[in-house]
């Protein structure tokens, strides 16, 4: 089986300090820097707009994994994309045309991903899954960290699993919001390939990051 991706979500990250943040997560073994976007309507919570993101850029060798929680999207894709992600992932709800912000974010020149809230069905991204490169089951509601898991994501991210395996197709399937050491495992046995984790990385400070990342990672 592949190495599992962890993605430490900078969320939870000292805000004051994230370039530095960022290097670390990286020496610290991170494959993936998540990047929470919340506008205040979406979510109820407001964080990191392009220019933030692109003040990053070069604090990272590992690609910038953007999660945006946001709508509309398509008028700010190629902002993020400019400003260094590698990857962009939207919510189904965001918009009514879900394939045009897929081919606008491959256009951009980053890969696509689609996200579930714990709420919404997989049927929501059924007929684009061949089009993604990333699938983000939320498993909490999106917004904040430092929530509880809903057990009840591990069904989904299982039929998830065997709706990938069926596309032939190499789409990473992650998992986001109170992942933590304690229920890796079982994540990851239901068939996640990457990790989001906020509090569970970044929770006791700098020198606790490697062994955090791969305590998930199942080392
Ligand atoms: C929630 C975000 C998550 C979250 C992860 O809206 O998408 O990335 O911050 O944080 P933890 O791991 O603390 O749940
Ligand atoms: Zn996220």
């Amino acid at each position: 089986m592949a190495k599992v991706l962890i993605a430490p979500s900078i969320l939870s990250a000292d805000f004051a300090r994230l370039g530095e943040e960022v290097r670390a997560i990286e020496a610290a073994g991170a494959d993936l820097v998540h990047v929470d976007v919340m506008d205040g309507h979406f979510v109820p919570n407001i964080t990191i707009g392009p220019m933030v993101v692109k003040a990053l850029k070069p604090h990272a060798t590992i690609p910038l994994d953007v999660h945006l929680m946001i709508t509309p999207v398509d008028p700010f894709v190629d902002a993020y994309v400019e400003a260094g992600a590698g990857i962009i992932t939207f919510h189904p709800e965001a918009g009514p045309h879900p394939h045009r912000t897929i081919q606008t974010i491959r256009k951009a020149g980053a890969k696509a991903g689609m996200s579930l809230n714990p709420g919404t069905p997989i049927a929501a991204i059924e007929a684009l899954i061949e089009d993604l490169d990333l699938v983000l089951v939320m498993s909490v509601n999106p917004g904040f960290g430092g929530q509880k898991f809903i057990d009840t994501q591990l069904r989904k991210i299982e039929v998830l699993r065997k709706r990938i395996d069926a596309t032939g197709r190499d789409i990473i399937l992650e998992v986001d919001g109170g992942v933590t050491a304690a229920n890796a495992a079982q994540v990851i046995s239901a068939g996640a390939t990457a990790l989001v984790a906020g509090t569970a990385v970044f929770g006791d400070g700098p020198e606790k990051y490697a062994a955090n990342i791969a305590r998930l990672r199942g080392a």
